[in-house]
């Protein structure tokens, strides 16, 4: 099972969009059974495939729906509330993944107040125990039997979270637009894949896919600046494919969105083309590691 995580501590780089295109890639193009997990608390992944609704603890926060498979009248679920998120690993609690649109796609969504609150921890011992949390869940017989890839969306920190979801992972891409506080980010990212990578034993490496640049703007000459001198500085780090600046990226990500995903675009299309591009590079600098 590979494990995918979408990482950079800055906000608004891509971090989602490149989640969703993964996760529908995976899915609908290669028809693997893809997990989908959501960690951060905007929710804007479990948003896409999920009605989400109001938490009532935070105001901007969002909660997972009933799941279909919750009986309030059954004897079995009378603990539960109904609702589960992939937070709450973190309360002990059992995570049941809803399905979506996509056959071969599950989401197991955020839980925004839960989320806060694991990413909120300080005392030393309850920190280690949430580093761990996300590790043991995809560990579990049951999650590598259902399964054949993971794709994580975090929250933009260098929080327990995030460092949770960088201990689960088999690898690591690191989605930036070319700009200066972006691409600082990238940095900070790289800093943790090597922390990681120290810590762990041979046998469980964490690959560094690379940086996919997002956002790009391909006749402006800043992003193009900034994309040679990375490409210059880290040549092995850095992504050949681009993925522009376009309109239907952002209005893909509107609710009820016609089609839903853009795998689902005719294949003229320049942004289906080019994400393929992407995601096909992906997935060969994937293959190129031996595990
Ligand atoms: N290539 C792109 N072209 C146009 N808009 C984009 C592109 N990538 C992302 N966006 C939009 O920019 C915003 C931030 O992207 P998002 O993927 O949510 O970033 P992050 O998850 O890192 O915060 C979203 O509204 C998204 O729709
Ligand atoms: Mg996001």
């Amino acid at each position: 099972m590979k494990i995918i995580a979408v990482v950079n501590n800055k906000g608004g780089v891509g971090k989602t969009t490149t989640s969703r295109i993964l996760a529908e890639y995976f899915s609908i193009i290669k028809h693997k059974k893809v997990l989908a997990l959501d960690m951060d608390p905007q929710a804007n992944f479990s948003n896409r495939y999920l009605k989400m609704e109001i938490d009532p603890y935070q105001q901007e926060g969002r909660i997972p729906p009933l799941h279909p498979s919750y009986d309030p009248h059954a004897k079995d679920d009378e603990d539960w509330d109904g609702r589960s998120s992939i937070a709450g690993i973190f309360f002990g609690e059992m995570v049941f993944p809803y399905t979506t649109y996509i056959d071969t796609l599950e989401i197991s969504p955020s839980h925004s107040s839960k989320l806060l609150l694991a990413e909120a921890v300080t005392r030393e011992e309850v920190v280690q125990k949430v580093y761990d949390q996300l590790s043991k869940f995809l560990n579990l017989a049951d999650v590598r039997s259902s399964y054949d890839m993971v794709i994580i969306d975090t929250p933009p920190s260098k929080g327990p979270v995030t460092i949770s979801v960088v201990r689960a992972a088999t690898h690591l891409l690191i989605p930036s637009i070319m700009e200066p506080q972006p691409i600082e980010g990238i940095y900070g990212m790289i800093h943790l894949w090597k922390s990681e990578t120290l810590r762990r034993p041979n046998h469980d490496p964490l690959h560094l896919i690379g940086v996919l640049p997002n956002s790009f703007d391909r006749r402006g000459i800043i992003h193009k600046d900034h994309y040679d001198s990375l490409k210059h500085e880290m040549p092995d780090y850095v992504l050949q494919s681009k993925i522009a600046r376009r309109l239907i990226y952002a209005e893909a990500d509107a609710d009820g969105a016609v089609p839903p995903s853009i795998f689902m675009y005719p294949d003229k299309n320049l942004a289906k083309q080019e994400v393929l591009l992407a995601c096909q590079e992906i997935e060969e600098r994937m293959s190129s590691y031996v595990d």
